[in-house]
């Protein structure tokens, strides 16, 4: 059904690319001609404030937050009109817009199918290249109201039920999204690399009655049986009563159905979509919109709730505000839906403000190290927005692979999800950008819902210095607490002052942990868990976790989980995993073991392999140590500590005892001699 022609990609960008201008210029008045920014705020700038610079417009959202937001909410769509724009703080719980109603299908689909039906919503980039589909507007409202009342009919979704997806990047799982949000249903999308157990787990927290897959997925050349993996997750996730199958390439003969509980969407599509009723459920503001599972330094994955009015209005605003989003842009996020970058800016930011997105399903190596280059060349992508370890990854390659195609449409290259290295960021900027576009380095959370501190917006005479985040976004007002300073910079745990839009609204079914986690320790704000310095001029640059969370390849990943998976091996005793700095990975996993006394004459390479097998089992495949030591002992305290502390620097390779630091509090400090030698072995 989707138009596969360059046609269509002629109407979304090169005839509206001529009027380049940000559409919203021209509403500005005269009378405040407001220049010092590439993407205006009319609403703030018409109600003849004294505004005349980014600082200005910023510290007008950090004072007074309710009239800012208000103002820029009259970008959404409301059914009903709210009456309060903040109320409560981070003690109370807050609420964003209360009284009002919306419903996020209509802000992200209807409204722009009736204005520009044959504009491109989605460039579906299939995993193999050139294999590229385009859905206007008018075919994405034809999908996700077909899909909706599906969801209703088939698996008796009402609102406020949780689906389940596990999919792959592509436009069922955005069209599918749209669809639960126009029936009021909250949606939870599992990245699919995780296990059956995985899903499972996170299936059963969410209650999910239904969940969406593919018979197979295909990623960098191989297939993914991503439908046995649900059913093995299904032996375990009892609250699931529904299985809706999307037939790759509409080929149902791949996988047996088990019957009443499956059905291939191709056969719905023909048969129960005769006759569909498209009825719109308009929500409250605060009604959940989807869970989203991610990583805490304990215990099992935490699902973050995260709500309408103000997840949307965030990911809509931050989206056209951070990437200077014009007519006719085609924005290349290429993260994948299944993680919070995927849903607020592939999904969600770009589609609210009317844009053409890239739902991308490959890697970035696929089948070459040219594959991001060619698909910019040949989509004529003005934004690539991607992880620091993509670009590590792809700098090893050498230039010669990016300089073969034309990337002159780009406009804006941005990053996400860990630490951009100075390397990596200036080859973004000087070989992939020609040093033409800006690079943004954007530092956000799952928790956060949208974009927190990024380089943009900023005058145009203001700097922009290579691999920090540098400034905070409207509305957000970062604080270092714990904060030590040193040669003019300031070092600490960085947190956020007040609410925003953006931010979770709890942890689905344990609003107590929520609380616990990120409103305690530095109450009354909300710690982000990382660690951060302001320079003597007020940028911001991150550090890291300061949790027992670290990152692998962009994901996030506790330290716990990985230590729980291994902990289920009959013979370990005790397990403790620690990341260590990775040239292309960002952080590698690194486990030291301890066996029980039955396991130690074992051959270690195949409990090696068992306790890797576990890993994947559990977890995802990146959740697969790198290196596992397995020793007699791990350094604890006299209180039964383990001082992981050490454990870090042993693993990293810093053994010299300056570089360890203080191991006198050590019930045995001689344990850490005989891991340094056991580590230097491991080279
Ligand atoms: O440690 C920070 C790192 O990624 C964590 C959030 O991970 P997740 O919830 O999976 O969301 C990733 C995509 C938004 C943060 O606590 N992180 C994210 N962006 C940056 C970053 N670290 C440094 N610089 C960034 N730009």
């Amino acid at each position: 059904m989707w138009k596969h022609s360059q046609q269509a990609l002629a109407l979304v960008g090169r005839s509206q690319r001529c009027l380049l201008l940000p559409s919203s210029v021209s509403t500005i008045s005269s009378k405040h001609p407001r220049t010092f920014l590439s993407t205006p705020i009319p609403e703030v700038a018409q109600m003849d404030l004294s505004i005349n610079s980014y600082a200005d417009l910023y510290n007008f959202s950090i004072e007074k937050p309710d009239i800012f937001w208000k103002a820029v909410s009259g970008r959404l769509d409301w059914h009903q009109k709210f009456i309060t724009t903040i109320q409560g703080d981070f003690t109370t719980g807050v609420n964003w817009f209360v009284g009002g109603k919306l419903n996020v299908s209509v802000n992200c689909v209807d409204r722009h199918a009736k204005n520009h039906p044959d504009r491109v919503a989605i460039i579906y980039e299939k995993d193999e290249p050139g294999h590229h589909e385009f859905i206007t507007y008018g075919q994405l409202k034809e999908l996700v109201v077909k899909y909706a009342h599906i969801l209703r009919t088939v698996g008796n979704v009402k609102k406020g039920d949780r689906v389940a997806f596990y999919l792959p990047c592509g436009p069922t799982a955005c069209a599918m999204a749209l669809a639960c949000s126009r029936i009021g249903a909250v949606h939870s999308i599992v990245f699919a690399g995780f296990s059956a157990d995985a899903l499972a787990s996170r299936m059963n927290d969410a209650g999910a009655t239904v969940v969406i897959t593919t018979d197979i997925a295909r990623r960098g050349g191989k297939t993914l049986k991503l439908k046995k993996i649900v059913d093995d997750a299904l032996e375990h996730a009892p609250c699931v009563k529904t299985v809706l199958v999307d037939a790759r390439d509409g080929d149902t003969s791949r996988v047996k159905l088990q019957h009443p509980r499956d059905h291939f969407l191709q056969d719905l599509m023909n048969t129960s979509t005769k006759n569909v009723n498209d009825v719109i459920e308009y929500v409250d503001s605060n009604d959940p919109l989807f869970i989203l599972y991610t990583s805490g330094s304990t215990g099992k994955p935490k699902g973050l709730v995260h709500t309408t009015g103000g997840y949307l209005l965030y990911a809509m605003f931050t989206y056209k505000n951070v990437f200077d989003h014009r007519d006719g842009d085609i924005f290349g996020c290429v993260a994948d839906i299944g993680w919070i970058t995927g849903h607020s800016y592939v999904l969600y930011g770009p589609l609210a403000n009317g844009g053409t997105t890239l739902a991308f399903e490959s890697t970035p190596i696929y089948p070459n190290p040219g594959r991001y280059w060619e698909m910019v060349q040949r989509l004529q992508l003005t934004h690539l927005y991607c992880a620091p370890t993509a670009i590590r990854l792809l700098l090893r390659f050498g230039s010669e692979w990016v300089q073969k195609y034309d990337r002159s449409s780009l406009r804006v290259l941005g990053s996400v999800g860990e630490p951009i290295n100075h390397e990596a960021w200036q080859w973004f900027h000087e070989v992939v950008g020609e040093k033409r576009c800006v690079v943004r380095d954007t530092w956000w959370q799952t928790e956060t819902g949208g974009i927190c501190l990024t380089p943009r917006p900023s005058g145009p005479t203001d700097p922009v210095l290579p691999a920090m985040p540098m400034r905070a976004f409207y509305g957000i007002k970062p604080v270092l607490m714990n904060s030590a300073k040193s040669e003019g910079q300031e070092e600490g745990a960085l947190c956020i002052e007040k609410p925003w839009p953006g931010l979770a609204q709890s942890i689905w079914g344990d609003p107590a942990r929520f609380k616990e986690v990120y409103f305690k320790e530095f109450a009354p704000y909300y710690f982000s868990g990382d660690g951060a310095i302001k320079n003597a001029d007020g940028y911001w640059r991150i550090t890291g976790r300061m949790d027992d969370v670290i990152n692998v390849t962009g994901h996030r990943l506790g330290t716990a989980e990985v230590e729980d998976a291994m902990d289920e091996h009959e013979f370990t005793s005790e397990t403790a995993v620690v990341g260590y700095p990775h040239e292309i990975k960002g952080e590698g996993i690194f486990a030291f073991v301890v066996l029980k006394e039955g396991g130690k004459d074992l051959d270690r390479q195949k409990m090696e392999k068992e306790l890797k097998k576990l890993c994947k089992e559990r977890i995802a495949g990146y959740a697969i140590p790198d290196y596992i030591l397995f020793h007699d002992g791990l350094p604890k305290t006299r209180s039964g500590k383990i001082m992981r502390r050490i454990l870090r620097k042993i693993a990293a390779g810093e053994t010299s005892p300056e570089k360890l630091g203080d191991i006198s509090t050590l019930a045995d400090p001689s344990v850490v001699k005989s891991l340094v030698k056991a580590r230097e072995s491991l080279k």
